[in-house]
């Protein structure tokens, strides 16, 4: 049995999304898509990738590669064109921007200023829109930090990981816990003050005590909003590699399933409520970016292996910086592929995404948007699992349990694939 790891960007949502079905592509159907892509619907969101970093950690298979020599500028280019042939001219503004990555906060401060100059020329918002920018402690400078604030960012994620010096080295991090403290300082010292950290649990060596101490450590910092991952040993990486030889020691499954109950008993100590499997905040301080994936609504993906969903199409553009950057410069789409969502895979993915968040699916709004009850659309799934005690229904809603949240990516993969059974 596994665990869950949350989704934590529109890349991580969509690669677990894309084990989810099958993506069949075609040529022709393809291009047909692509004439689609620009947006009709009202567009809540939009997911930006950057894809460099100064360093490759030894457990990560985002699309990002080592930053030193690579074209950052013309990505950049790339990436404003891309914006301008997605978006219409009388867009609507936009309820949240998030800037990940690779490593968002690795470019240099000339051209962190022509990224966020380009989102505004591109993109409608305004100062009630949610615009994260994902960060690494110890690369944000005062100056950086004055360009995000001045752009009109509001919200800031760290990937901690660990507060453990020694973890942090064996993960293949460059930064150290002193980092996080003065990054976190320094950002409240400009004015931020919607925060949030990332940490990873079940990391090869951790302890359960070593687990407790850093969420101790990320609580005493009083940040709004935490996220909590359970580390995730993906192939092509150098923790899969030193796996395959039997020689990373990670946490068994009770242990791994001891430190997230830790998390949840000792966030809620606290008074942040778990919104989502990983996710919790203080009440009014939940992502709303990872919200509209979770309430499976559409977003716009931009940049290299990004992924968006748009006009009923979800679609991915090509991961390596060239191919993604060649079309782009003589001002075509950079799409790998494109799938129109039936109405089957709609129904099923307001499960299994809805079921990520601790309310859970509302069966009065999954009435409204399909006209169909999920209490008997999915009768046997749901029957099952509750019978399991993984499930529940009370005041019209559909959510895990307790329970159910460490066994949830079961419950999940059980909605997937129903209506070809
Ligand atoms: C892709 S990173 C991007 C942000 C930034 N570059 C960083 O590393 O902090 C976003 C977050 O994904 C999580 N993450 C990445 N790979 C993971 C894995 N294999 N297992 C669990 N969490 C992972 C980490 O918590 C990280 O902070
Ligand atoms: S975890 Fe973040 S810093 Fe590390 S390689 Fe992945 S994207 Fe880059």
């Amino acid at each position: 049995m596994c665990l869950c790891i949350a989704s934590v960007s529109g890349l991580f949502l969509i690669g677990i999304l894309k084990c989810s079905w099958i993506i069949y592509f075609q040529k022709q159907f393809k291009s047909r898509l692509e004439s689609q892509i620009g947006s009709d619907s009202y567009m809540k969101a939009a997911y930006i990738h950057i894809p460099f970093c100064h360093h490759i950690c030894h457990y990560c298979d985002f699309n990002k590669v080592f930053m030193k020599g690579q074209p950052v500028d013309e990505y950049l280019e790339a990436l404003g064109k891309e914006m301008e042939l997605i978006v219409k001219d009388d867009r609507d503004v936009l309820d949240t921007i998030f800037v990940g990555g690779g490593t968002p906060t690795a470019l240099n401060e000339n051209q962190l200023e022509k990224l966020v100059q380009r989102i505004q020329k591109q993109l409608n918002f305004d100062s009630k829109t949610e615009y994260t920018f994902e960060a690494n402690p110890g690369d944000l400078s005062k100056e950086k930090l004055a360009i995000l604030k001045n752009a009109g960012v509001n919200r800031l994620s760290f990937g901690v990981q660990t507060f453990n010096d020694e973890l942090l080295e064996r993960i293949g991090r460059t930064h150290c816990a002193k980092d996080v403290f003065a990054s976190i300082e320094a950002a409240k010292a400009v004015g931020f003050e919607n925060i949030s950290i990332d940490l990873i649990y079940s990391l090869p060596g951790q302890t359960k005590q070593d687990f407790i101490e850093s969420i101790q450590t990320a609580l005493s910092l009083g940040l709004v909003h935490y996220s909590g991952y359970s580390l995730i040993i993906e192939p092509k990486t150098v923790f899969y590699n030193l796996m395959q030889k039997g020689k990373l020691p990670i946490p068994g499954e009770d242990a791994e399933a001891e430190m997230y109950e830790t998390l949840m008993e000792q966030m809620e100590l606290h008074g942040l409520h778990q919104y989502e499997i990983s996710n919790f905040a203080v009440p009014g301080y939940e992502s709303r970016h990872n919200i509209t994936y979770w309430n499976n609504e559409e977003y716009y993906g931009f940049g290299a292996g990004a992924h968006g969903y748009v006009n009923g199409i979800r679609q991915s553009n090509y991961g390596p910086l060239k191919k993604y950057m060649e079309p782009l410069s003589k001002g075509e789409l950079p799409i790998m592929d494109a799938h129109r969502v039936t109405i089957e895979e709609k129904t099923e993915e307001e499960m299994f995404l809805g079921l990520r968040k601790t309310e859970g699916v509302s069966i009065r709004h999954f009435q409204e948007k399909f006209n169909e009850n999920p209490i008997e659309l999915y009768r046997d799934q749901i029957r099952e699992w509750t019978s399991k005690g993984l499930l529940k229904t009370d005041e019209g809603r559909i959510f895990l349990t307790r329970q159910g949240r460490l066994l949830g990516n079961e419950v999940f993969q059980s909605f997937i694939g129903v209506s070809n059974r």
